[in-house]
């Protein structure tokens, strides 16, 4: 990928920049608990989005996708603001900068990435952080604190691609590191680094290409539900609520609201109870509480899809320790938590029923916990 995007940088804009890449994201568990002010548990993967970029000294950005094959020019001025999708981001980023007092000029950029797209791995957030991460370096002498250039990648998605979301995606894909999962409290942003290397397992990931898109999904409305269900116990979230005082509202909450807020506070406990075990090396209650996070997103939070639950099921008919739709929802992938000595059977298996039963394959990622934002 590197020497590909060097040539089409040479070809496009003669010479060479600087190459940047940033990482999408796993989960392993604390799903929907971000916008909640509750734990998440995610890492970076070796799943990169890489970028070429150089200063070009004037009040331009030109930048293009080979993915895309598009090439998109803006001025970094508000109405600027260039239509096609993929270049908001970038778009984004560059006027989060501006707005919190940060330097940004004109420049040139080739990317390219093998995130897969509408998977649920954050191809977006590992776009807003190599970007971030590359103007922080060229233009602010690095002077934009990591965790910020997370928060400016959120700030895009909210003001410029309408997508509500919390902080995980964009936190893991810049802070992540090599072998490690990282455990934030999205309450006070405090972080802790948990070694990830189990020797018997792996993740792998089934990707049921239900395309998933949070703009426009239901995705915001989930959040909607959260806070007015938190409103109504008069609290500033749902991070402080127990399942004793949602009971005490019932009657004053939807059926709805009730159920998704059943599942938030479920989820904030199962994150630290899997963290608390993965420390022991107890994989499996760790898979014990992915199964449980996917059964309460399927039949609480409904971000599942029937794809999405039959491959859940296969995950456990085939004895893999832990299984669960990841992400957002609406589509997308299930992690699984596999013993080495299953992968293949269990791989073979999902890839057969699943193809017996929606007439296409499901794709197979196996990941790696690596790298977040960086210069190469
Ligand atoms: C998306 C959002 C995240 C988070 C997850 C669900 O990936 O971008 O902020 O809310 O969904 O856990």
């Amino acid at each position: 990928m590197e020497k590909e995007i060097k040539k089409v940088f040479e070809e496009k804009f003669g010479g060479e920049g600087t190459l940047y890449a940033s990482a999408g994201r796993i989960n392993l568990i604390g799903e929907h608990t971000d916008y909640n002010e509750g734990y998440v548990f995610p890492g970076a993967i070796d799943k990169v989005i890489m970028a070429d970029i150089r200063p070009n000294g004037t009040d331009k950005v030109r930048v293009f996708s080979i993915d895309i094959n598009e090439y998109v020019e803006f001025g970094l001025n508000e109405e600027d603001a260039p239509s096609e999708s993929w270049a908001r981001y970038i778009f984004g980023v560059c006027r989060e900068i501006i707005k919190r007092g940060g330097v940004v000029k004109g420049f040139d950029a080739v990317f390219a990435g093998n995130v897969p797209l509408g998977a649920g791995l954050s191809s977006s957030a590992a776009l807003e952080s190599c970007f971030a991460f590359a103007l922080n370096d060229l233009f602010n002498d690095n002077k934009i604190e990591k965790f910020e250039l997370a928060l400016i990648g959120q700030s895009t998605e909210h003001n410029y691609c309408g997508v509500n979301c919390g902080i995980m995606d964009q936190f893991a894909s810049v802070m992540g590191q090599k072998g490690k999962l990282m455990r934030l409290d999205c309450r006070d942003l405090q972080y802790e680094y948990f070694p990830f290397n189990p020797e018997d397992y792996e993740l792998v990931l089934v990707d049921s290409r239900v395309k998933h898109e949070l703009k426009d999904s239901p995705y915001n409305k989930r959040r909607e539900s959260c806070e007015r269900v938190a409103k109504e116990l008069g609290l500033p979230s749902l991070r402080e609520a127990t399942f004793e005082m949602l009971d005490g509202i019932k009657d004053k909450i939807s059926e709805e609201d009730y159920k998704r807020a059943r599942f938030v506070i479920g989820e904030k406990q199962r994150v630290l109870d899997v963290c608390d075990a993965l420390v022991k090396g107890d994989y499996e209650t760790v898979g014990e509480k992915m199964y449980e996070t996917h059964n309460g997103l399927s039949k609480d939070y409904e971000v599942s899809c029937v794809e999405l639950d039959f491959l859940n099921d296969v995950a456990k008919e085939c004895g893999v320790t832990g299984s669960r739709i990841m992400g957002g929802g609406f589509g997308g992938c299930t992690i699984n938590l596999v013993k080495k000595d299953l992968r293949d059977q269990f791989v073979e298996k999902a890839i057969k029923a699943f193809n017996e039963k929606y007439g296409h394959e499901p794709k197979i990622y196996d990941v790696i916990i690596s790298d977040g934002a960086r210069k190469l």
